[in-house]
């Protein structure tokens, strides 16, 4: 038992310095495997797509797939009851389909629903194979309960946070939309051009929580062109210096509208809408900042609109080609462009295509809008 009490002090210790949920299954699945003596311990999670469980983590196989009323674990998640088997190839309801497919020799099996707060099962843990004795012991059972308990917090903390990750990107990617009905742009756009400055980020070899905040911030660069009168964001020509006067103020709309918050998010997006039409040589607006006086994020989204913006269509001039958008970069290098992230985009110009190819721009909305306008004729 004092044995078991050190494995438990060593497995909370280390669940404890983890801050990445994803990885803190894997300890878990370990943490049984140790305190139970099982050979093989996998965590099972229901897919409700494909009405599945999947092992989110398994010991000595690749990820394995089963429907989710078959085998002991499929018996586990329909009942919500536990298990113990002695015999697996006695026992009617296990699936000797999994061993072999691995050629695995499966004997004992535990297996304990994983439920969320509501009580309903999301999931089974399973250990196999007693490694010092004939079979698993009641004790085993109590201790596997419990880490299955631990294991489902971390699904259902999993869960939520990703619904909240994914809420709050759709909360900044319409609002950043927030003028569609008046500028061509497209929702696709503003995505892209975050996606873009995320691959440079990571080139630049950023932490996973920086790449993700140009991603997000990127994407506000234009949200000032809601300060745009109509005559001017709507004309469908070329803008004459009065208009372009008051175009080029959707950067500083856009640095007021998102300034002065405490989130680094939207400290880099105010930052990004003011800096987006700076240029490396000094000779961009608002303010005409030169060099590394423009900080990095406005830098990135420079290159990166610039390189969506001519491989797309605008009312003022037709899609470029990838050869001449290409060439276009490759001559601003050091002029409009920072060089250093130039080379970078040359480097990865396929993962530049492959986003732009996978986040088609879809019909313009407004094209389809005319058809309402059948009234008139
Ligand atoms: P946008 O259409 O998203 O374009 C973003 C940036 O891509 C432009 O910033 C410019 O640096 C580059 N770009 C886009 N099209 C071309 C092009 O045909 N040639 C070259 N060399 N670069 C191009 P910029 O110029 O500061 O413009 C900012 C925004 O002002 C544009 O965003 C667009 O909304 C508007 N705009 C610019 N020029 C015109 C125009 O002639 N007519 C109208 N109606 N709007 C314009
Ligand atoms: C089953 O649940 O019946 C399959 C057990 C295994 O993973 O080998
Ligand atoms: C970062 O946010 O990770 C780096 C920012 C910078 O290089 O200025
Ligand atoms: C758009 O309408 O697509 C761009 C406008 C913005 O980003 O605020
Ligand atoms: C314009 O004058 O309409 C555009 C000027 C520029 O792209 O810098
Ligand atoms: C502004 O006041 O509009 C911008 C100030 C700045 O350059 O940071
Ligand atoms: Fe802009
Ligand atoms: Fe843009």
């Amino acid at each position: 038992m004092e044995s078991k009490l050190r494995i438990l002090l060593d497995y909370s210790a280390k669940i404890n310095r983890e801050k990445n949920v994803d990885k803190i299954l894997p300890i878990l699945a370990d943490l049984a495997k140790n305190l139970i003596n099982a050979d093989r311990c996998s965590i099972f999670i229901y897919d409700k797509n494909k009405n599945k469980l999947w092992t989110i983590v398994a010991h000595g196989v690749e990820r394995i797939e089963i429907p989710a009323d078959k085998g002991i674990a499929g018996y586990v998640f329909q009942t919500g009851k536990e298990v113990v088997v002695e015999d697996a190839y006695k026992d009617p309801r296990f699936d000797k389909e999994v061993d072999k497919q691995t050629g695995y020799r499966t004997k004992n099996i535990l297996a304990v629903p994983l439920k969320d707060r509501y009580g309903q099962t999301i999931g089974v843990f399973q250990a196999i194979n007693k490694l010092n004795a004939d079979n698993f012991s009641k004790e085993d059972l109590d201790l596997l309960r419990h880490v299955a308990l631990y294991a489902s917090t971390t699904i259902e903390t999993k869960d939520l946070y990703q619904k909240l990750k994914k809420a709050h990107e759709d909360v900044i990617y319409r609002l950043s939309h927030a003028t569609k009905f008046k500028d061509p742009e497209t929702q696709n756009h503003i995505i892209r051009v975050g996606l873009y400055c995320a691959v440079l980020a990571k080139e630049i070899g950023w932490k996973e929580e920086d790449i993700e905040i140009i991603k997000l911030a990127a994407p506000m660069h234009d949200i000032g062109k809601v300060g745009i009168p109509d005559r001017v964001l709507l004309k469908p020509g070329k803008l004459n210096k009065e208009e372009w006067e008051i175009m080029k103020k959707h950067t500083i709309y856009g640095y007021e509208i998102l300034k002065g918050s405490d989130s680094k998010l939207l400290q880099v997006a105010a930052l990004v809408a003011l800096e987006h039409h700076e240029r490396w040589d000094g000779t961009g607006y608002p303010y005409g900042k030169k060099g590394e006086k423009i900080s990095i994020y406005g830098r990135m989204t420079a290159l990166s609109d610039v390189f969506d913006a001519l491989t797309s269509k605008r009312p003022y001039k037709p899609a470029w080609s990838l050869e001449k958008t290409i060439k276009f970069i490759k001559e601003n290098k050091g002029k409009h462009f920072d060089p250093d992230l130039v080379d970078i985009f040359l480097k990865n110009v396929s993962d530049f295509i492959e986003i732009k190819e996978r986040l088609k721009d879809e019909e313009p909305e407004l094209e389809n809008i005319p058809r309402d306008f059948d009234f008139f004729y």
